[in-house]
């Protein structure tokens, strides 16, 4: 285990630890003393304390050190951003950054590249130099879609991967542990402090038997969804054993892993294969598989390892799966599924079939499909539905365009979207059907939610394997089953398709097509971060103030939200999300949606210095423009909800100190510290009713200490001056943190000295 290999073939310095992960384990395995899952194996070999880590499944929180950031092109704004704010010259851990999410599908792979490169010129502009700047590897639009490139390229087994997107989970397939996070948390590994990740529990997923005919890897999650609903991976990981397990390919395991998502789980694995090994040696990375060869018993469960739950799936028996509409984990075998169609009233013509994106662009993916529309092109007939491809990577489009399934594809009357999300993520320029008019499209995507891929919520959107997307798409029907029914031929004659086949691998290897990499030069000290000082979507940040070492005294309360406020309330998405880039614009959206106790209302609360009733952002500027700090009292398990760090970043953006709440969801709790914010709760929830929207307040400040409650004084409009405790979980470290102003400014000020 003493070899020097690199983590992959772009990057310098950057090895597997396999070592040091080993000697890690051993540690944790003297204290646990009991057989270990592949899941809890790769988590703990990472752990940045192995000795002193307190281990509870489900209970503790660790603290680990991931190998690997990557982040996709709407997320990588702030968080860039929010790095660059800290000083520090370069990330500290290996970091890259992948174009995808903003190039929209309207008609035709080249042409759409070609008007995102135009219309999203600014941002682009801006990650790349700030990757050139940071020591960051930069994949330019076009060049796929950033868990397709993270499989292809960095993905080692045993592997620890954070990525600002939730389908980071995809690296399952090549035996890491990748894991979707929020802006926040990669900061935090880019800046070079550990990340923590409540221990999850174990969900195991017993695969027995082997796949045939049309049944596809999409096929075991599908199944999995409706087994398990949307929330039944919550907390936990999903890991993938028994005999069947060792037979899927390394990227339909990517599909499994993928699809994880739609089921909560906080990532799903699979244990190291043979049919990993070849997909590395494919990909150009022999000497990566050979170390993991070597190390396999690592990379597998341990015999007797003891999962919070098994299900057992048999691959023999498994039929294709249709999921949806408006959810994943609706599960509907193809068998049954004419007959659900009809029952649920659901729009019997298929409109569109679209193939590809994260999930299902792989090699065996695009050879399958092609076989099943080729089959259609020789008995003269061609797609009914519309249908579109979208290539996960250059890599894919350039070896699928060699060896002909391109071609086959368009001849089919197929259109090839660029290398991006596309259609996927809602970029999607539709025109087939108007806003508002019921349909039904099928995807070999992962998600399906109400609007999520062309901004019509009466679409009915369903997801399933390529292979049954393809077979769909022939028929134009809903009620077509490729294992029962006959379709015509062009001469009105019946038959029936042909099942798929496909190869795992490329059998002339892979063609990288056009290089769209951008290494870090060199010489990173005179590179310029491009930002313009007129752009409404990007905006440098400036280091939050620190701590005066003061009481804050008269604190207005901004608003005493009332009921539910998730980070969709704190700050919402949709048409905003065209400014995560930039703090000042975006800081508009700041608790519009909460509801105000004063009135019932959202958006409006009263200015406690000109009694004027205003927008909530509105009278928080008035406040910051006067100097003067301000409050927020909230609810139970305020800022539930996504990771979202501009629902921290906004208020403190915005002049506020404390945000005050009977609890709070946790991650937001740990976003706000972060941020150089004072998240406090009342120890006595009864309080949050003594309060009233015009009272003033005092937050003693100074009384800030490990385990030590913080006193407000409550000053009502009319009565008398009350106090009221407050509790709060800052540990040493992260009271720094507020005293320096932020957790980013404490790096910063310790890489100084
Ligand atoms: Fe992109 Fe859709 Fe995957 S948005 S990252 S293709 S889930």
């Amino acid at each position: 285990l003493d070899r020097k290999v690199k983590q992959n073939n772009l990057e310098e310095g950057n090895f597997i630890n396999y070592k040091k992960m080993s000697e890690n384990l051993a540690i944790v395995r003297s204290r646990l003393n009991r057989p270990l899952t592949l899941g809890e194996k790769i988590l703990y070999s990472h752990l940045d304390d192995p000795h002193g880590q307190d281990i509870e499944r489900g209970a503790s929180y660790l603290k680990l050190r991931p190998d690997r950031v990557a982040c996709q092109d709407a997320t990588a704004q702030m968080a860039i951003l929010q790095f660059m704010s800290a000083g520090l010259p370069s990330v500290a851990n290996p970091t890259t950054v992948h174009c995808d999410h903003l190039i929209e599908a309207q008609i035709g792979g080249a042409k759409d590249l070609a008007r995102a490169i135009d219309i999203n010129k600014e941002v682009y502009d801006f990650l790349s130099t700030a990757c050139a700047k940071y020591n960051i590897g930069f994949w330019k639009p076009g060049s796929g879609i950033i868990h397709q490139i993270l499989l292809e390229n960095y993905i080692f087994p045993g592997a620890l991967v954070i990525g600002t997107d939730s389908h980071t989970v995809n690296g399952g397939g090549l035996n890491a542990l990748a894991i979707g996070v929020g802006g926040a948390d990669a900061v935090d590994v880019m800046a070079g402090l550990p990340w923590e990740l409540k221990a999850p529990k174990y969900i195991g997923v017993k695969l027995t038997g082997q796949m045939s005919g049309w049944t596809a890897p999409k096929d075991i999650i599908c199944k999995l969804a409706g087994i398990t609903t949307v929330k039944g991976g919550t907390g936990s990981i999903v890991e993938y054993f028994g005999p069947g397990a060792d037979t899927v390919s390394a990227t339909g395991a990517g599909t499994v892993a993928n699809m994880g998502a739609e089921i909560g789980a906080t990532t799903s694995v699979f244990p190291f294969s043979e049919n990993m090994h070849k997909y590395l040696a494919a990909t150009g990375r022999s000497e990566i598989g050979d170390f993991a060869r070597a190390y396999a018993h690592e990379l597998r469960p341990d015999e007797g390892a003891e999962y919070d739950e098994v299900i057992e799936i048999n691959l023999s028996e498994l039929e294709p799966h249709i999921n949806g509409p408006f959810t994943p984990d609706l599960a509907t075998p193809i068998s049954k599924f004419s007959e659900a169609v009809k029952a649920n009233g659901w729009p019997e013509e298929l409109k569109v079939g679209l193939i590809g994106s994260c999930t299902n662009s792989s090699y065996e993916d695009m050879t399958r499909s092609a076989s099943i529309a080729r089959d259609a092109l020789e008995h003269g007939i061609k797609a009914k539905a519309a249908f579109t491809v979208t290539p996960g990577s250059e890599q894919i489009r350039a070896t699928i365009a060699r060896d002909g399934q391109l071609q086959t594809f368009e001849e089919f009357g197929g259109m090839v979207l660029a290398n991006a999300c596309g259609p996927c993520i809602g970029q999607w320029d539709r025109q087939d059907v108007k806003k508002g008019e019921s349909n039904s499209i099928i995807s070999s995507y992962n998600r399906n939610f109400t609007g999520r891929n062309d901004g019509n919520p009466a679409t009915h959107s369903f997801v399933a394997s390529p292979d049954m997307v393809v077979a769909m798409t022939i028929a134009g029907s809903l009620h077509f089953n490729p294992l029962t029914d006959k379709l015509k031929d062009k001469d009105g004659n019946e038959f029936m398709l042909q099942p798929p086949t496909g190869d795992g691998l490329p059998n002339r290897g892979y063609d990288p097509g056009t290089n769209t990499y951008q290494a870090p030069p060199k010489d990173r000290a005179s590179v310029e971060v491009v930002v313009a000082p007129t752009s409404d979507r990007l905006q440098k940040l400036s280091p939050f103030q620190p701590w005066d070492g003061k009481d804050a005294t008269d604190l207005p309360i901004l608003i005493k939200a009332q009921g539910k406020t998730t980070t969709d309330h704190i700050s919402m998405a949709g048409p905003w999300l065209k400014y995560r880039g930039h703090l000042d614009n975006i800081s508009n959206n700041m608790l519009i949606g909460a509801i105000n106790e004063a009135n019932g209302e959202a958006n409006k609360v009263k200015n406690a210095v000109t009694g004027d009733w205003d927008a909530v952002p509105a009278t928080a500027r008035d406040y910051k423009s006067k100097g003067i700090k301000w409050v927020v009292i909230g609810d139970w398990n305020y800022g539930e909800g996504s990771s979202r760090e501009h629902a921290a970043l906004e208020p403190r953006h915005l002049g506020g100190l404390a945000i005050i709440t009977r609890s709070f969801a946790r991650i937001h709790e740990t976003n706000l510290k972060k941020q150089g914010m004072l998240p406090l709760t009342f120890a006595d929830p009864a309080d949050y009713d003594k309060i009233k929207p015009d009272d003033k307040v005092d937050i003693l400040c100074t009384e800030l200490a490990v385990g030590k409650p913080v006193t407000m004084r409550v000053h009502p409009k009319n009565g008398e001056t009350f106090e009221v405790k407050l509790n709060q979980t800052f540990n040493e470290p992260q009271i720094e943190w507020f005293k320096n102003g932020s957790a980013l400014n404490t790096m910063a000020k310790k890489a100084k000295n």
